[in-house]
């Protein structure tokens, strides 16, 4: 007895990684742990109406960003629907309206995969729910994430927050391969209200798509020492979160940020996906924490855009070092105030 019809909202976050996920298994298992701040302005906001359908034998649905149709995020969305049939039994049931909107630019360089799929995957699981009174909330959670994962892999770490993690840890009891956890541990109050602003240097599509970056790290010269590197890196963070040693901090994010492009100008075929301007505005922040004796630190993520992180305490000082010194790198001068954040929400 499936309801003929009905409709769920979720609005859901993108997040940044500290300790990147690049390069995976089969079926989306990551090469190796991440940890990622989970964002609070960049969203997207997804509505999934459903219909029921006579015929069972095919996917079918449309898809609406900002009221147009786009027909060309169909393919993304069939091979998504593919992969989590086995996981969620009404899919051929309906027809689904998927309705989307996001808080930035469309064309922004900003990834919205990570908002869009894990968005997306509440919608179903909220449906999934309504079929099966029993779902508790912890596993309605991280199912969302499990599903999100099979869309774009770090989705799975935006559901909750302030810290997630994704990918099994030695020292972290609850991290699976299969779906984000919140980080479990103690954290600092240096890292309260955590800022990122993230500077717009280059809105145009990347040449290289993060699932082609995944792949090349298969016969990669440097993929074991790297996914070692993750592991041992994640480790020092238990100890950085507990402590508030921001200076750790910085070494471990910027050195992630500089080890993922690493890996791409050393694959094969090798690509570069910074552009001048990235690394104007790297030189920039180095000078200006020589000079300051500022907190401020970079990461990067698959693309030109520098994402700026900085404490809370110093909010004002960095947006105005931003503001006197970076813009001028950003295209069009467009940068983003975002900061940490506690994931998707059913609206
Ligand atoms: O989720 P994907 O497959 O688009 O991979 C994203 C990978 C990075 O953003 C580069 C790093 C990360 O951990 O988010």
């Amino acid at each position: 007895n499936l309801p003929e019809k009905g409709s769920f909202t979720w609005s859901s976050p993108s997040n940044i990684a500290l300790v990147k996920y690049w390069g995976k298994k089969e079926n989306q298992i990551p090469a190796n742990p991440s940890i990622s701040f989970t964002l609070n302005n960049c969203k997207t906001t997804t509505t999934v109406s459903f219909t029921k359908k006579e015929r069972k034998d095919n996917f079918s649905f449309e898809v609406y960003l900002d009221n147009e149709k786009k027909d060309d995020f169909k393919p993304k969305i069939e091979t998504f629907f593919k992969r989590i049939l086995p996981h969620l039994s009404f899919l051929k049931d309906y027809h689904f309206k998927i309705e989307t909107s996001n808080t930035f630019p469309h064309s922004s360089g900003i990834a919205s995969s990570a908002s869009g799929m894990s968005a997306l995957a509440a919608c179903l699981m909220s449906i999934e729910k309504e079929l099966n009174s029993e779902i508790t909330d912890e596993y309605f959670i991280k199912k969302v994430s499990f599903l999100a994962r099979l869309g774009s892999g770090s989705a799975c770490r935006s559901l909750e927050g302030d810290i997630v993690v994704w990918g099994k840890h030695d020292e972290i009891e609850e991290s699976s391969d299969l779906f984000g956890v919140n980080y479990p541990f103690k954290v600092h109050q240096n890292f309260k209200n955590y800022n990122d602003t993230i500077l717009l240097v280059d809105k145009g599509e990347k040449q290289v798509s993060s699932t082609v970056g995944h792949n090349l790290m298969h016969n990669h010269p440097f993929a074991e020492q790297r996914f070692a590197q993750a592991h041992k890196n994640l480790s020092t963070l238990i100890n950085v979160f507990k402590t508030g040693d921001l200076k750790s901090f910085i070494e471990i994010v910027e050195s992630e940020a500089l080890t993922l492009h690493a890996m791409m100008m050393t694959s094969m075929p090798y690509f570069i996906l910074m552009k001048p301007n990235t690394l104007e505005i790297i030189n920039k922040i180095w000078a200006y924490r020589k000079e300051t004796n500022s907190k401020v630190c970079f990461t990067l993520d698959a693309g030109a855009n520098v994402h700026v992180l900085y404490p809370e305490n110093e909010t004002e000082s960095v947006l105005e070092f931003i503001n006197n010194e970076l813009v001028a790198y950003c295209q069009n001068g467009h940068y983003i105030c975002d900061r940490i954040g506690f994931g998707a929400k059913l609206i």
